[in-house]
């Protein structure tokens, strides 16, 4: 009641979330960046951030909690990542999970030993007395991943779980708002997890689950407007969900001031570039260049058959449409890009967090001689944050929801020669794939699936007709983020449909494949 009264007294404006964050502290654990999706899924805003920062660094943030990531090292072992310590000392909230948790006792005063055997996978856990497991039963079935343990708590702290192999699987020192879980309360394995989390997050620190998609828009909206003022903007679009976000947003920051390029390079799959343009042009009325450049593409790509020299013709070409386009419109000071936060953090991020390797393939990239400055509303979301905020801006599921599509498009599903007929029949495949794994339900849990035109004939009947004709492959995988990926599971009749669809329906077609490699040693992409 007082509470309530407090806040009827002083209606204060709430801040931003990005203000706050809780800030993870990678140790190079596998699901540092699982933890940072996790917290944002609770809607508290979190930034994933290397464990160099120094407490002062840390400060400066003025987190609303931290997270220490688990990570592969012994916290003993030579050249392992190691805490400022005086960041324990800062009074903030934190939570160390895994190794997080064993630099805590180490650094705090407690002990961790060695293991002789590694444990990994899920066991059973006793839950005792902690706000952590607030409302949650005793028993738990939790997720461990270790090698070495803590085998005594620091001074002052209290054992609140326990397995029979990990007797301490964790511990808090509440008075410090200092707690610790060997187990991973991210992962889905750990089934009440995400409540743990949770549970910290908004019973220790306090933190309001604030992080919305409409508080992202307001706040973009507002930062937008303060970057571009009154300058001209240009977006290219590519017919993907990042740059129609992206484009979107600017459009609610700054409308007509914002022009879209969109470069239909004649390789986009059955009526994508429509509906980009009837989105964009006739739905949302946002200011659309549509350059119709399938010839020149096809012309520059006659004849090229390796991999590689495909990818940079498009890439070039593409950016030499758009210059041209741009040079059109005039004087744009800036230049709208769809950087995720997953690419910021995959290149090394921007404070730094220990580089990983991934190759980008962003055709449409920044061509080096153009000077403008870059927009990057989604600079801060991952990509399931980036589909939200879409659908809160109103966009068609067809777009939100669409698979990633690669920026070269179908001319590296087409081995070999690109041509206007091979481009018809793989177009047509692929409609048809689509349509069936859209009729059974499975479009949104595969990460991409599509059809792939070899470069081999072989022989067939139909009717009374001997053929001659190209095989279609269907490839489907499940993944997470692109870097491995599973061949589907595709239910038999699925597949019956798809295979009988095709054959029947697309004209050069006598046969369809099924391609069931994984990732690796395969990659998602025939090309
Ligand atoms: P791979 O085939 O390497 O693909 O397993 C991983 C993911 O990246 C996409 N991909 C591309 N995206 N330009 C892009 O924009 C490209 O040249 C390109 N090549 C692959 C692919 O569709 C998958 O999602």
């Amino acid at each position: 009641m007082a509470e309530e009264a407090q806040i009827l007294a002083f209606p204060s404006p709430q801040p931003a979330p990005e203000d706050r964050p809780v800030l993870v502290l990678d140790f190079g654990g596998q699901y540092s960046q699982l933890i940072a999706r996790r917290v944002r899924e609770a809607r508290v805003y979190s930034e994933l951030v290397s464990h160099r920062l120094t407490a002062a660094q840390i400060r400066a943030r003025n987190p609303l909690a931290l997270i220490l990531s688990g990570g592969p090292a012994s916290v003993y072992a030579e050249g392992a990542p190691q805490l400022d310590t005086a960041v324990l000392e800062l009074g903030i909230p934190t939570l160390g999970i895994c190794y997080g948790m064993q630099l805590m006792a180490r650094d705090l005063g407690g002990t961790v030993e060695s293991n002789d055997v590694s444990e990994y996978g899920k066991a059973d856990a006793e839950l005792g007395e902690s706000v952590l497991f607030h409302d949650l039963p005793i028993e738990q079935v939790v997720w461990m991943s270790h090698r070495d343990s803590v085998t005594a708590p620091p001074p002052g702290a209290r054992v609140t779980a326990a397995s029979p192999s990990t007797p301490i699987a964790a511990f808090e020192d509440e008075s410090r708002g200092l707690y610790g879980v060997q187990f991973h309360p991210e992962v889905v394995h750990t089934p009440d997890g995400q409540q743990i989390l949770k549970n910290f997050l908004y019973e220790v620190a306090g933190a309001p689950p604030s992080w919305t998609p409409a508080a992202v828009i307001e706040e973009q909206v507002e930062r937008i407007r303060a970057q571009v003022g009154s300058e001209q903007v240009i977006c290219g679009l590519s017919g993907g969900v990042d740059s129609a976000v992206a484009a979107l947003l600017v459009y609610k920051a700054v409308g007509d001031q914002l022009t879209c390029v969109f470069v239909d390079h004649g390789l986009m799959r059955a009526n994508e570039a429509e509906q980009v343009v009837e989105t964009f042009g006739g739905h949302f009325h946002v200011p659309l260049v549509h350059v119709r450049a399938e010839e020149r593409f096809l012309s520059r790509l006659a004849g090229v058959t390796d991999p590689e020299t495909k990818r940079k013709i498009i890439g070039e070409e593409f950016i030499r449409v758009f210059e041209e386009e741009a040079r059109k419109i005039g004087d744009a000071r800036f230049l709208v890009q769809g950087t995720l936060y997953s690419d910021v953090i995959e290149s090394g991020g921007d404070e730094g967090i220990a580089a990983k390797i991934k190759s980008h393939h962003n055709v449409g990239g920044l061509p080096a001689d153009m000077r403008m400055e870059l927009v990057e509303p989604l600079r801060l979301l991952f990509k399931d944050e980036v589909r939200r905020v879409g659908e809160e801006l109103g966009m068609p599921e067809r777009l939100v929801w669409r698979q990633p599509f690669p920026g070269p498009g179908l001319a590296i599903r087409i081995i070999g020669d690109v041509t206007e007929e091979r481009l018809d029949i793989l177009r047509a495949a692929d409609a048809v794939l689509q349509e069936e794994i859209r009729r059974a339900g499975l479009y949104r849990d595969l990460w991409q699936s599509f059809a792939v035109l070899p470069a081999i004939k072989s022989v067939g009947v139909q009717g009374d007709e001997r053929t001659y004709a190209y095989p279609v492959v269907i490839r489907a995988v499940t993944s997470e983020d692109a870097m491995t990926a599973d061949w589907a599971r595709i239910p038999y009749d699925v597949l019956e449909s798809i295979s009988n669809r095709i054959i029947n329906e697309v004209p050069g077609v006598n046969r369809v494949a099924l391609d069931l490699s994984s990732k690796p040693p395969a990659t998602i992409e025939w090309e």
